[in-house]
């Protein structure tokens, strides 16, 4: 998707604290409609906190956040997911116990919190045209992520590489605008990497998807790649924000790696 010059997701001086600890402290940034916009940083930069305040699981002591000009900040995480907010998480939210089709169709449920009740008062042609849009953005999910194969396997029993796989698959169910994504690639041998790198490109680019991703990662290699910006935490601030050749080189983000600052030259594919 052509990154256009609308501001999709506005995030306005965020302050998060637990007790003593500031996981957040005056946090902006905005992105734009069809971006790639990643978020890097050292462990405990407050990369997670973020992303959970933007979905609602967070409220902020202060701050703002807003989704195509409207103030999402006292919503619900269901209600944030209702308006096109999905994501993935750092430890897989999945059923392990149910097969990895029941997986997308719960996470669609919990999220949208249309359980029984609201289930009973679709019926008829409704029901019919819901439950075939559903069959169908499956379908395209699991072609798209190509999980034909273990689309009836239970999900605790697959390897770890393809349970992340199932972690997108659960979130692209709500056929999201914005889709944050928290360490996708995080424990991927090389090919899953490559594939999942592939995958998010394709949720961004393919007509069919055209989704706005906001990236959390530390392969740097596919970071500096794959994101139209990226922006740079540490100790709960930002401290860059930029293209990726431009985060690349700022000091700020070379002393905050430092020890790790060979990971951010890793060549461009
Ligand atoms: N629920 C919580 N209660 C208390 N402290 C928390 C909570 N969640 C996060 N923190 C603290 O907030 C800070 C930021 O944590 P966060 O999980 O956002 O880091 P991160 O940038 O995602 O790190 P990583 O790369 O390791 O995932 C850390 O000091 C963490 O201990
Ligand atoms: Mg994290």
């Amino acid at each position: 998707m052509a990154v256009t010059n609308e501001v999709q997701l506005k995030v306005e001086n965020i302050h998060m604290a637990f007790g003593g600890v500031q996981a957040l402290l005056g946090v902006s940034f905005e992105v734009k409609k069809g971006e790639i916009f990643s978020i890097i940083g050292p462990n405990g930069a407050g990369k997670t906190v973020l992303l959970n305040c933007i979905n609602g699981l967070y409220t902020p002591q202060k701050g703002k956040v807003s989704f195509e000009g409207e103030d999402i900040s006292r919503l619900k995480p269901y209600q944030r997911a209702q308006w096109g907010i999905s994501r993935t998480f750092q430890k897989l939210e999945l059923f392990r116990g149910a097969t990895v089709l029941d997986n997308i169709r719960l996470g669609r449920h919990i999220h949208m919190k249309s359980g029984l009740l609201s289930c009973s008062l679709y019926f008829g042609k409704t029901a019919r045209e819901e439950i075939e849009h559903r069959d169908f953005i499956e379908r395209e999910i699991i072609d798209l992520l190509e999980i034909e194969h273990i689309r009836h396997k239970v999900v605790g029993m697959l390897p770890y590489g393809l349970q992340k796989r199932v972690e997108l698959a659960r979130a692209l169910a709500l056929n999201p605008k914005v889709i944050l994504l928290d360490e996708p690639l995080a424990g991927l041998n090389l090919e899953e990497v490559e594939d999942m790198a592939r995958f998010i490109l394709d949720i961004n680019e393919e007509e069919r998807w055209q989704t706005t991703c906001v990236l959390v990662e530390h392969d740097m290699g596919v970071v500096m790649d794959i994101s139209h910006r990226v922006m740079a935490l540490n100790f709960g601030e930002k401290i860059a924000e930029g293209t990726p050749p431009e985060v690349q080189k700022n000091p700020n983000v070379i002393k905050a790696y430092l020890g790790e600052a060979e990971d951010l030259y890793v060549t461009r594919r």
